[in-house]
C-alpha cells in the first residue's frame, strides 16, 4: 500500500460552507481539536447561492400605520411545516424556529452587517411561504456576508484548514466512524484524517441535473460517504426546483434570480403580459384565502405591508415553480422559453440598492438591464431537501460517531424549503452538530485505521488510471444529466422514473469501466471519474424513492398520482439505505405532533 500523509483531530469537519463552520466555532469552544477539510478553496461555498436573507423571526418590521408585525417562532414553525407539506420532522423544526433567532443575531455579534430598518433594527423582507417579513438581509449577498462572517470567527478560534481535498470514504472500526481517507486534487497524493468524531457538512447534490444553480462541487460525495458507511437517507425524492433561474443566454442556464426579487415587487408574467399567479386554478387548497386574489389587492400589501393578503408570486416555491412550468407547457412562455419576471416598477434607485447583485448579473451576463427590462426565468435545481438522517437535537447520523448539518442533512424541510430556511438551518444545526460531535469526541479515544479500507478505496481511485481502456467519465456524466433533466424532473411520471431508473444502472455498470489519462497531477478527468460513481448512485436513490412515493406532496409532483395521498403517504417518510450492492429503501411513520403545537395550526387560521 502506498503511504499517506496523516493527520489527526477530535474533530473532523468536512464542509467549509455556513453550517461547517459553524460546527467549528461549536467544537472549538468545547475545547476540541478541529481539522476542516473542504474540496475546493476556503469560502468557496454553496451558501452564498442563498442571496435573499436568512429567515428568522425577529417581528423587526412596522407596517405603515405603525403596528409591529407580530412575528414569533411559533409562526415560522407553522409556515416551515406548512411549506414542508408536513413531512417535516416536527422536533427539528420546533428547535429550528426556536433558535434561528439568536443564531441570526450572534452572527450580528460576530461582525455581520445586515440592512437597517429606519429605527436601527435588522432589516426583513418578505418571501415565499413566509407568512410575515422575515429574512434578514444584505442586500441580495447575505449568504456571501454569512460565510465572511463565519470565517472570520472561525480563523479566530483557530481550526486547520486543508483546501482542495476529495475526501473518498470514510473509515470505521466496527460500526463507528473513526476518519476519512481521500487524496490532494492538486497532487494526487493520498491523505488520511484520524477523527474521534466527524461532521459532514457537505451541501446538496444538483450536479446530476442539466440545469442547476448548483456549482461544480455538488456531486454528492458527502451523501455517499455517510451512505457507503451506513447511515440511513431520508426523503431522497425531495428536490427542490427554485422557480426562477436564468433562462438566457445559453451558457448561463440554470444561475439563480434571487427569490428577493419577488421579495421586493416582482411580477411573474406570461406572454400575454397576465400575471398567471393570479390563475384561481393555481392556487394550492391548503392557501386559498390567504393571497391576494386581484393585483390591487397585492399592490396594497406591498403599500402597507398590512397583515393582509400577499401576492401570490409569494406562494412556496413548489407551487411557483410548477405554475411556470405549466404556463410554459400551454404555449404562454416567453421567447427562450420561460416567463418574465419584472421588476422594473420598483425604479432604478431602488433595484440597485435592493438587488444590486442581480442588477450586475444581468448587465454583465445578459446586457439587460433590470430597472428597465424584464428578466426572462425558468425553475432551476437548488437545493435538495433529503438528506442522511439525523437526530434533532444532536444532528448524530445513525452511524456512531458522525453527525450532519445543512444541506446534507435530511428532516427539517420536508417535502419543500422555504426561502432562506436554508441559511437559518446551517447556522441553528450547525452550531448542535458541532457540539454533539464535540460531546461524542470527549467520550471515545482515537480509533484504528484499518489498511484494508484505505487499499479499497485506493484500488477504485486507481482503476481509471490503469486501465488500458473504457469510458470517458465525462460522457457518461453528460448521458446522467440528460435522463434526470428529462425523467426525474418537475413533472415525474413512473413511465418516465422506471426510464431513469434503467439508464442510470446501465451506466452504473459502464462506470465500473472508466478509463482517463494522464497521472494523478492536475487531473480533472480523473476527479470526474470519481465524482461520477457518487452522482450515479445519489441518482439511483433518487430515483428509486420517486418512483416508490406515489402521491404528489411539495417538489415530488406525480402526474400519474396527482393528489396528496394523506392517508398513506402524509403518515411515513420514505428511507434508503445501503444493503450490500443493493439500494433498500423502507419506510418509517412520521412522530405525531403533540398538542401543543397541534394548537399553533388552529390559532393560525
Ligand atoms: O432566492 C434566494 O435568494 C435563495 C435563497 C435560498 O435558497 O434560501
Amino acid at each position: 500500500m502506498e503511504s499517506y500523509e496523516i493527520f489527526e483531530y477530535d474533530v473532523l469537519v468536512v464542509g467549509a460552507g455556513g453550517a461547517g463552520l459553524r460546527a467549528v466555532i461549536a467544537a472549538r469552544e468545547a475545547e476540541c481539536t478541529v481539522g476542516v477539510v473542504c474540496k475546493s478553496l476556503l469560502g468557496k461555498a454553496h451558501t452564498v447561492m442563498a442571496e435573499g436573507g436568512v429567515a428568522a423571526s425577529l417581528g423587526n418590521m412596522t407596517t405603515n400605520d405603525g403596528q409591529k408585525e407580530p412575528d414569533g417562532w411559533q409562526t415560522h414553525f407553522v409556515d416551515t411545516m406548512k411549506g414542508g407539506a408536513f413531512l417535516n420532522n416536527w422536533r427539528t423544526v420546533e428547535i429550528f424556529a426556536k433558535e434561528a433567532g439568536d443564531r441570526v443575531l450572534e452572527l450580528e455579534q460576530y461582525g455581520a452587517v445586515f440592512d437597517r430598518t429606519p429605527e436601527g433594527l435588522i432589516a426583513q423582507r418578505p418571501f415565499g411561504g413566509h407568512k410575515y417579513r422575515r429574512l434578514n438581509h444584505v442586500g441580495d449577498r447575505t449568504g456571501l456576508e454569512l460565510i465572511r462572517t463565519l470565517q472570520d470567527k472561525a480563523v479566530g478560534v483557530g481550526m486547520n484548514v486543508h483546501m482542495e481535498v476529495s475526501l473518498t470514504r470514510l473509515l470505521k472500526e466496527g460500526d463507528r466512524v473513526v476518519g476519512a481517507f481521500g487524496y490532494y486534487r492538486e497532487t494526487g497524493k493520498l491523505v488520511v484524517f484520524k477523527a474521534k468524531s466527524v461532521v459532514l457538512a457537505t451541501g446538496g447534490w444538483g450536479r446530476m441535473f442539466k440545469y442547476t444553480s448548483n456549482s461544480w462541487e455538488g456531486t454528492g460525495d458527502g451523501l455517499m460517504l455517510g451512505y457507503e458507511a451506513g447511515a440511513d437517507l431520508l426523503d431522497m425524492e425531495m428536490i427542490q426546483f427554485h422557480p426562477t433561474g436564468m433562462i438566457w443566454p445559453p451558457g448561463m442556464r440554470g444561475i439563480l434570480v434571487t427569490e428577493g426579487v419577488r421579495g421586493e415587487g416582482g411580477r411573474l408574467k406570461n406572454n400575454k403580459g397576465e400575471r398567471f399567479m393570479f390563475n384561481p386554478e393555481y392556487m394550492p387548497p391548503l392557501y386559498k384565502g390567504q393571497f391576494a386574489e386581484t393585483e390591487e389587492e397585492a399592490e396594497r400589501w406591498l403599500d402597507d405591508k398590512k397583515n393582509n393578503r400577499r401576492p401570490p408570486e409569494l406562494l412556496p416555491r413548489d407551487v411557483v415553480a410548477r405554475c411556470i412550468y405549466k404556463e410554459v407547457l400551454a404555449g404562454r412562455g416567453s421567447e427562450h422559453h420561460g416567463v418574465y419576471l419584472d421588476v422594473s416598477h420598483r425604479g432604478a434607485d431602488y433595484i440597485k440598492k435592493k438587488l444590486p447583485s442581480m442588477y450586475e448579473q444581468f448587465h454583465a451576463l445578459g446586457d439587460i438591464d433590470i430597472t428597465k427590462q424584464p428578466m426572462e426565468v425558468y425553475p432551476t435545481i437548488h437545493y435538495v431537501m433529503g438528506g442522511i438522517a439525523a437526530d434533532s437535537e444532536t444532528c448524530a447520523s445513525t452511524v456512531p460517531g458522525l453527525y450532519v448539518a445543512g444541506e446534507v442533512a435530511g428532516g427539517l424541510h420536508g417535502a419543500n424549503r422555504l426561502g432562506g430556511n436554508s441559511l437559518s438551518d446551517i447556522i441553528v444545526f450547525g452550531k448542535r452538530a458541532g457540539e454533539g460531535a464535540a460531546a461524542y469526541a470527549k467520550l471515545v479515544s482515537h480509533g484504528t485505521i484499518d489498511d484494508k479500507q484505505t487499499e479499497q478505496e485506493l484500488e477504485v481511485l486507481l482503476s481509471p488510471l490503469n486501465a488500458t481502456t473504457g469510458e470517458n467519465p465525462y460522457e457518461i456524466h453528460q448521458e446522467l444529466q440528460e435522463t434526470m433533466q428529462k425523467n426525474a424532473m418537475i413533472a415525474r411520471t413512473e413511465e418516465a422514473l422506471q426510464q431513469a431508473l434503467t439508464d442510470v444502472v446501465a451506466l452504473q455498470k459502464r462506470a465500473q469501466h472508466i478509463k482517463v489519462s494522464g497521472d494523478r497531477r492536475f487531473n480533472p478527468g480523473w476527479h470526474a471519474a470519481r465524482d461520477v460513481r457518487f452522482m450515479l448512485r445519489t441518482s439511483e436513490v433518487i430515483v428509486r424513492c420517486a418512483i416508490e412515493r406515489k402521491e404528489s406532496r411539495g417538489a415530488q409532483w406525480r402526474l400519474d398520482y396527482p393528489n396528496l395521498d394523506n392517508e398513506v403517504w402524509g403518515k411515513k417518510n420514505l428511507l434508503a439505505k445501503k444493503d450490500g450492492d443493493r439500494v433498500h429503501v423502507f419506510t418509517r411513520p412520521l412522530k405525531e405532533l403533540p398538542p401543543e403545537l397541534k394548537a399553533l395550526f388552529e390559532e393560525s387560521k
